[in-house]
This record gives structure tokens, sequence and C-alpha cells, in this order.
């Protein structure tokens, strides 16, 4: 009974995969969960309140005042109940709604005044959950501090196949599950971490740069977040950044913008994670005006710069946690180990170019952890947000006292 006491509100809306939320009702309750249903207007066209209401134990709330008894339902009193309200399915029209702040039923004014987590389950056809809009909405909510239980991939019902399924109420219960049993081990922590690629100027208008996306930095600045850490992402142009909105986020564009912002919070500093991609080299000369093109060819000096994970390896105290990153092409393992102790990494997180579905531009990313204590291990192919959970793991089981 891993979820005895636990106060879910479960919020369904009209898809045709409501019929779910059935199951999902009788596996919450199965875990010990207390259980209240509310349902949208449009949900009541897939599945009857009676079904509901016999498997939660309880009426189920669909408006604000039954016309026949007269009772009004308090949607503030809904919102103070619930542990975790958990829309699912959650349609593209409801999502739209908690997007914009538009409060027309008895659902959706529970979501405006609830205070407690929120997860969504989309459910919604192949092209109905790639639209902007769709996806827009998805991140604005994110943005609030919301959590996605992004759609499944498979057969849909309008015949076409792909991403849109609802979670299936087994995976569903498992969020929900880890949802409170989740740790804040990093709490009151102080996490340093740079993410995405650097630009070093040439002239006004051109640059030298690289393919770094900075996903991987703003999956690990959100579970670093979520683990209860005071975060400082610096972060180079263009790349991703994180959805926790607690985040302190410090733009910055060359290497030696990265290293002044680094060099600043370093000492106050509990953990310092080393995931952006800095340009090795910037140009010796920066043109204050366009360069002209003239003749066939054109040398431009560069000079190095500044290793910002090597400079403050060297001031970095027994207390304090370096984690490194490297990515290589060939004799990966040899590299890695050698940046680890020539940059005083705690421990090393190595991507090859040679993995398919990992390192640049990737969603997925597959890893080798080494530790300065001779730990190693190798990860799967997984979603950037899973290696993440997987890197803070082996930090927690760093000898060192944070
Ligand atoms: N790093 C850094 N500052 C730099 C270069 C790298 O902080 N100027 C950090 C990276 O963020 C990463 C680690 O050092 O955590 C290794 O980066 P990588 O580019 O693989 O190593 P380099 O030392 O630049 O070696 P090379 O490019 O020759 O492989």
């Amino acid at each position: 009974m891993l979820l005895k006491g636990k106060k879910i509100l479960l919020g369904v809306t009209g898809s045709i995969a409501a019929y779910k939320s059935a199951i999902l009702t009788r596996l919450l309750i199965k875990e010990g969960a207390e259980v209240q249903v509310i349902m949208s207007t449009s949900a009541l066209d897939f599945i009857t309140p009676l079904t509901l209401a016999t498997l939660s134990k309880s009426a189920v709330h669909h408006q604000f005042h039954d016309p026949k008894s007269g009772v009004w339902t308090n949607h503030v009193d809904l919102g103070l109940w619930a542990d975790l309200f958990l829309v699912a399915p959650i349609s593209a029209n409801t999502l739209g709604k908690f997007a914009n702040g538009i409060c027309d039923n008895l659902l959706t004014a529970t979501y405006l005044s609830a205070r407690c987590p929120v997860m969504v389950a989309p459910a919604m056809d192949l092209d109905m959950y790639q639209h902007p809009s769709v996806r827009e909405n998805l991140n604005k909510i994110k943005a609030f501090g919301n959590i996605i239980l992004e759609a499944e991939t498979g057969e849909l019902a309008s015949g076409l196949s792909g991403q849109g399924r609802l979670m299936e109420p087994e995976h569903i219960l498992e969020y929900v599950i880890s949802h409170f049993s989740k740790t804040e081990d990093f709490k009151g922590k102080k996490v340093l971490i740079t993410s995405g690629p650097t630009q070093e100027a040439i002239d006004p208008v051109r640059f030298i740069s690289n393919h770094s996306s900075g996903k991987m930095g703003a999956s690990l600045a959100d579970s670093f977040a979520e683990e209860g850490a005071d975060v400082y992402l610096v972060l180079g142009p263009g790349a991703v950044k994180p959805v926790d909105p607690k985040i302190k986020i410090i733009k910055v564009k060359s290497a030696e913008d990265m290293f002044q912002a680094c060099d600043n919070l370093h000492k106050q500093m509990d953990i310092c994670v080393f995931a952006a991609a800095v340009a090795d080299y910037a140009p010796k000369h920066v043109a204050s005006e366009k360069i002209k093109k003239e003749g066939d060819g054109m040398t431009i000096e560069l000079t190095k710069n500044i290793d910002i994970a090597y400079t403050l390896g060297k001031q970095k105290s027994p207390f304090q946690i370096h984690v490194g990153f490297a990515l290589e092409t060939e004799n990966e393992e040899f590299h890695a180990k050698t940046k680890l102790q020539k940059k005083n990494f705690d421990l090393i997180v190595l991507n090859s170019m040679r993995d398919a579905g990992a390192g640049f531009q990737h969603d997925t990313n597959k890893v080798r952890i080494f530790t300065e204590e001779g730990k190693s291990l190798e990860s799967e192919v997984l979603p950037k947000n899973e290696i993440a959970k997987i890197i803070l793991k082996e930090i927690k089981n760093l000898p060192v006292k944070i």
C-alpha cells in the first residue's frame, strides 16, 4: 500500500481515453490512496460518474451546484483537500484552459485554486499532440511547475499510429508513487551548472561556436532543483532552458564571460557540474567592424581560452564536488579518465559520439560514468532527464562530505 493516506484528486476530461481513468482509479485505491474524482462537462460523454463513484467509493464532482439537491461544490475546498491533483486524461481543450487561466467548469476552477502539485497526462491524436499550440501549452504549464506525463506511442483511436496515447494507468501509478517517495537529498545545497555552447566573436556579426544544445545541462538543473537544491545555471547562447522557475539563470556568451560568472559563484557552491561545451579557442583579435571579403583565403589567428573546470578545479575545497563531462570520438575511456585526473573532478560523465542516440542535439543520451575512486558504470540510451537522475544518484554516492 504505497499510497496509504495520500489524497488524490483525479481530474477526467473529454477524451476517448477517459475509460482508462476507471482502471487508474482502481489502481490508486488498491495502493491505499483516498480518491475523489472531478469530471469536465465533456468527460460525461465518455464515462459515467456512476462508474467512477463506485470505484473511488466517493461521489463524483462535475458541476458547481446540483440543481436537484441544491448542493454546492466548493472548488477551493477540493483543491485544498488534495495532496496531488492528477488530470488523466487531459484533452487539448482543458490543457489550453490550464495554460491560459480559463475557468469555465468545476475542473478548471479547481486547477486555478489548487495549492497542491498538479500532474497531467495528455491524450490526443497524433497531429494534435505535435501541434505547436499544444506543445507551447505543455511547456507553459510545465513552467508553472506542473508535472507532465508525456503521452505514449502506439495505436490511436483515429486509426493512426504514433505518440498521443494516454500513458498506461500502470505507468501513471508508478509516477504517482515515485512523486510521493521523492527525496530532497540536495535540500539547501548550492549547485553551479555550466551548460550550452559558448560563442567566440570574430567580428560584430560572426562567431566560432559548436553544436551543443544545452539539453543535458537543463535536465541536470531541473533534477537538482526537484531534489531541493539551490541551482545557479550559467548558460551559453541559444541553449535550452530548464523549466523550474526557481533556477537562477546567468546568461553568458563567451568562454571568458562563462568563467567570470562561475568564478564569482564558485566559493559558495557545494557542487559544480561543468556540462558546457566551452570553445577551446577564440579569435586573437575581434574586428570592430564587419570583415569584408577579400582574396581567395582567410586565416584567423586563435588563442587558447581559459579552461574553466581546470582553473576552478585547482581552487576546489575538500568539501566541494566537481563533476565534468567528456565528449569523445575515439579512445574514449582513456581521454575521460585523463580529464578526470587533470581537472580534479570527483566524477566524469563520458559521451561517445559513436553511440547512437547520444551526444549533441539528441533528446536521449548514453553515458559512462567514472569516479575518482575508480568506480564506473554504463547507462542504456535513455531520455536526458533519466540520465540526469542517474548522474545525481552517483553524486549522492560519492564519499565527499557535502
Ligand atoms: N571545460 C571547461 N572549460 C574549457 C573547456 C572544457 O570548463 N575551456 C570543461 C567542460 O565543460 C567539460 C570538461 O571540461 O566538463 C571537458 O571538456 P572537453 O571539451 O571534453 O575537454 P578539453 O579539455 O577541451 O579537451 P579536448 O577538447 O582536447 O578533448
